[in-house]
C-alpha cells in the first residue's frame, strides 16, 4: 500500500482498454499473493483466535454494518477472509468473500475450516465476479468492503454498478476505508502525490510491501509471530487513488441512495512514523501537524 512504498513510482501504465486494465489486475494479482504469504506469517494461530470468539473488526465497521442476523454479507477484496470470517461471527447467516489473490483466498478457506466459521470463497477479479454474479438470481443484504480496498478498482463506475446489480432492493453498500488525503503523505509526513490520480495508475516498483511486519502487533490481534524478514516483492504494482467524491459520485450514478458519509481524524493503521498511538488499536497525528482526515466511512442503499 501507497504509505509503506516511498521509492519508486510512475503514471505511465496503459489503462486505455479493458485488456489493459485486466492485465494491470493480473499484475496485482501476483503482488498480492507475494505480499499476503508475508503479512500472514506474522499472525499467530487465527484459526484458535476465532474459535476463541477474537474478532478483530473495528466499531466503526461493526457499527455501520448494523444488525446481521439472518442476514447475507457479501465481502468484496477480503484477502485472507479474516474479517468475512468475523463477519459470520456478528450472525450473519451466509457470508461470501471474494478476492484475486490465490495466496489469499487459499488462506481464506483453510481459516474458515480450522476455525469452524462457514464461509464462501471465491478467487476472482472483482469486475469480472460482479459481472457473472449479477446473471444468477442470488442477491445480497450487504455489500462490505474495507480498509485498503478501493485503491485497487481502475473504474469506479463499473464497480458501483456490479455492486447494485447484486444487491438485494433495500440492500445497503457499506465500507470503512483509508482516506485519499491520507494517502497523499510520506511515512514522514511530507506531500509528495495527488488527492486523485483520476483513473491514472500510480504503479511502484517495489510491489505491495510488508506493512504487517512494519506496523507490529497492532495489525495482527491474534498474536505476532517474527515470520518473514526483509519481505521485498519481485512483483510491482498498480493502484488508483479515487477522491471521495468520485467515490461517492460512482455509488449515485450507479442509483444508490447515500445514507451515511463520515470522516475521522484517526485510522486503524499507523501510516506515518510520527503517528501516536490511541486505545483501541488506532492512530492519530502528533498535536504538531495541523490535522486532516484519516478515514471515512460511506452507507448506501439500493431503492426498494
Ligand atoms: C488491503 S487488502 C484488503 C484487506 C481487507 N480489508 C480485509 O478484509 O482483510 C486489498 C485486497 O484487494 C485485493 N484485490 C486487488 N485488486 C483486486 C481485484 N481486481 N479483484 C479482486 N480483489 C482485488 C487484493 O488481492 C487484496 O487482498
Amino acid at each position: 500500500m501507497c504509505p509503506t512504498m516511498t521509492i519508486e513510482h510512475r503514471y505511465d501504465s496503459d489503462v486505455s482498454t479493458p485488456e489493459a486494465r485486466r492485465a494491470l489486475h493480473e499484475q496485482n494479482r501476483r503482488s498480492w499473493n507475494e505480499a499476503t504469504r508475508a503479512h500472514n506469517s506474522h499472525k499467530a494461530d487465527q484459526a484458535k483466535f476465532l474459535r476463541e470468539g477474537g474478532n478483530k473488526l473495528f466499531p466503526e465497521e461493526i457499527g455501520l454494518l448494523g444488525e446481521l442476523t439472518g442476514k447475507s454479507v457479501l465481502h468484496l477484496q477480503c484477502n485472507s477472509g479474516q474479517d468475512t470470517l468475523c463477519i459470520k461471527q456478528l450472525g450473519a447467516k451466509r457470508v461470501t468473500g471474494v478476492d484475486i489473490s490465490d495466496e489469499a483466498i487459499d488462506f481464506a478457506r483453510r481459516l474458515s475450516a480450522d476455525s469452524g466459521l462457514e464461509a464462501e470463497f471465491h478467487r476472482a477479479d472483482v469486475y469480472d465476479w460482479l459481472e457473472e454474479a449479477a446473471k444468477y438470481s442470488e442477491r445480497w443484504d450487504v455489500v462490505f468492503c474495507s480498509y485498503g480496498a478501493i485503491i485497487w478498482l481502475s473504474d469506479l463506475g463499473l464497480w458501483a454498478r456490479g455492486i447494485a446489480s447484486v444487491l438485494k432492493p433495500g440492500g445497503r453498500f457499506v465500507t470503512v476505508e483509508f482516506h485519499p488525503v491520507e494517502m497523499m503523505f510520506e511515512m514522514d509526513l511530507s506531500h509528495r502525490y495527488p488527492y486523485s490520480t483520476h483513473g491514472r495508475p500510480l504503479t511502484w516498483e517495489e510491489g505491495v510491501g510488508d506493512y504487517v511486519e512494519q506496523s507490529g502487533p497492532s495489525l495482527t490481534p491474534s498474536g505476532w509471530k517474527d515470520g518473514v524478514r526483509d519481505f521485498k516483492n519481485p512483483e510491482i504494482v498498480h493502484e488508483f487513488h479515487w477522491g471521495t467524491a468520485e467515490i461517492i459520485t460512482a455509488l449515485l450514478d450507479a442509483s444508490l441512495v447515500l445514507e451515511h458519509f463520515q470522516e475521522y481524524d484517526y485510522a486503524t493503521f499507523k501510516m506515518y512514523h510520527r503517528m501516536e498511538a490511541l486505545p483501541g488499536r488506532k492512530w492519530k497525528l502528533p498535536d504538531d501537524v495541523p490535522g486532516f482526515p484519516l478515514m471515512y466511512s460511506i452507507a448506501a442503499r439500493k431503492p426498494r
